[in-house]
């Protein structure tokens, strides 16, 4: 028999974070915490402020080196960051001393592309989120939600096979929100990227996700397929099926 073997993106066995604060507390950020991410899955980590959504995530991105677990991005133990992972943070997800096209070009600067050429890559994905007109501008001159197409650009421009985002459309309103998600969602279906994307928004990730964790006090207490069709419309999301998803998440993160 032919046994087919699918890698996983990011692996994660037991996973404990325990943050002493500056008084001499300690906080239990994250607590046993295992996961699974295969290639290709839009994986939402879905759960309200404090519960540890960033420090799961930063554990991934190589930012907190001293977990306890074990933590695997395409099979390597993760111990820094690596251009295998791109991040956009929660907060500061570009650079203010950059240039928009700069910016966007910045990862493949570090890993050394000539500037003709990534200036070109950079370009073409300013196009891709709707930015063709302002590549020479500051990030101070565009409004939130130019700064979060930037950030977008960004990570796709550098291309890695993971992306890591932490709440990027956090600070948006619903109508410039949802023109993002579509935007990173048409950006998903054409590389093929696997994506852990935060947020504390249950219909953001029923929107987004082929999966939705949720994680609460530390923990994950839910590990929901979305077994939705895409593009999810808002009449798909009100089906039987979409509704009753919502309902679940809801209930999971602490309402009803
Ligand atoms: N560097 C740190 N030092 C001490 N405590 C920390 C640190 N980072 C996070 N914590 C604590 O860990 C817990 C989880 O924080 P985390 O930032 O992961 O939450 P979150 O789910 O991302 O919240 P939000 O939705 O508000 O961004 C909180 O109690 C927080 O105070
Ligand atoms: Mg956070």
């Amino acid at each position: 028999m032919l046994m087919v073997e699918t890698q996983s993106a990011v692996s994660i066995d037991r996973l404990s974070v325990v943050f002493e604060r500056d008084d001499g507390t300690r906080v239990q950020a994250l607590r046993d915490v295992s996961l699974d991410i295969g290639e290709g899955e839009f994986v939402c980590v879905l759960g309200r402020s404090g519960h540890g959504k960033t420090t799961l995530l930063n554990v991934v991105a190589g930012l907190i080196p001293s977990y306890s677990g074990d933590v695997r991005v395409l099979g390597k133990p993760v111990k820094a960051p690596g251009v295998d992972r791109g991040v956009i943070f929660q907060k500061d997800a570009v650079f203010p001393w950059m240039r928009v096209e700069d910016n966007v070009a910045f990862g493949l600067r570090v890993s050394g592309m000539p500037k003709p050429e990534r200036l070109r890559v950079a370009r073409e994905h300013l196009d891709l989120v709707g930015l063709r007109n302002v590549p020479r501008a500051w990030p101070r001159e565009l409004s939130g939600g130019m700064r979060a197409r930037v950030a977008v650009a960004g990570v796709f421009a550098s291309d890695p096979p993971i992306l890591l985002a932490d709440e990027p459309f956090g600070a948006l309103d619903y109508v410039t929100r949802r023109q993002l998600q579509d935007v990173l969602l048409s950006l998903w279906e054409r590389t093929g990227k696997t994506i852990m994307f935060v947020t504390h928004d249950v219909d953001e990730a029923l929107r987004l996700a082929t999966r939705v964790i949720v994680v609460s006090n530390g923990s994950v207490v839910e590990d929901q397929a979305v077994d939705l069709p895409m593009p999810r419309s808002d009449d798909a999301l009100a089906t039987p099926r979409g509704l009753e998803l919502r309902h679940l998440l809801l209930h999971h993160i602490g309402l009803e």
